[in-house]
């Protein structure tokens, strides 16, 4: 890993969220080492980098998976039981919302209204939507990601 993000924006402290997210952009989420010398270039305490890695809710401290599913529960989401949706997914997953699989290949987030919800219920992976999903569909669509993947 290179830490050239870091050095991209000049030494001051207002700079920290902004380095932060380019660092959350290039590499789905915030390596310690990338706080540690976002700390030290801009000599402000690795505790208050990491306090602000950890309020923004688009910040992650932990890798995500290959795969970042997120589960809508906006109103049109929810009254169409996307919790059923999550629970399927936790189910065949074995992880629950802000994990990722051992492997490496899923991860799952809870989110609000992702600005579909004639689609509801929906999901979204990596950018791409998939609506009125019911168990059955999670399970197919999950089964489909990890042959792609090991056809990969
Ligand atoms: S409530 Fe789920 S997309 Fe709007």
């Amino acid at each position: 890993m290179s830490n050239d993000i870091v050095y991209n924006y000049p030494k001051e402290k207002r700079f920290t969220l902004a380095i932060l997210q380019d660092i959350q952009k290039e590499y789905g989420y915030i390596p310690r080492e990338y706080m540690e010398s976002t700390s030290h270039y801009l000599n402000i305490p690795l505790t208050d980098v990491y306090s602000l890695a950890t309020f923004y809710k688009a910040l992650s401290l932990k890798p995500k998976g290959k795969y970042a599913i997120k589960i809508c529960n906006g109103t049109a989401c929810h009254i169409r039981d996307s919790i059923s949706i999550l629970k399927e997914l936790e189910d065949i997953l074995g992880i629950k919302p802000g994990e990722t699989t051992e492997d490496g290949l899923f991860s799952i987030e809870l989110v609000n209204c992702i600005g579909a919800c004639a689609l509801a219920p929906v999901i979204l992976i990596n950018g791409k939507y998939y609506g009125h999903m019911t168990k059955e569909k999670v399970k197919a669509l999950i089964d489909d990601l990890r042959e792609v993947s090991t056809n990969e």
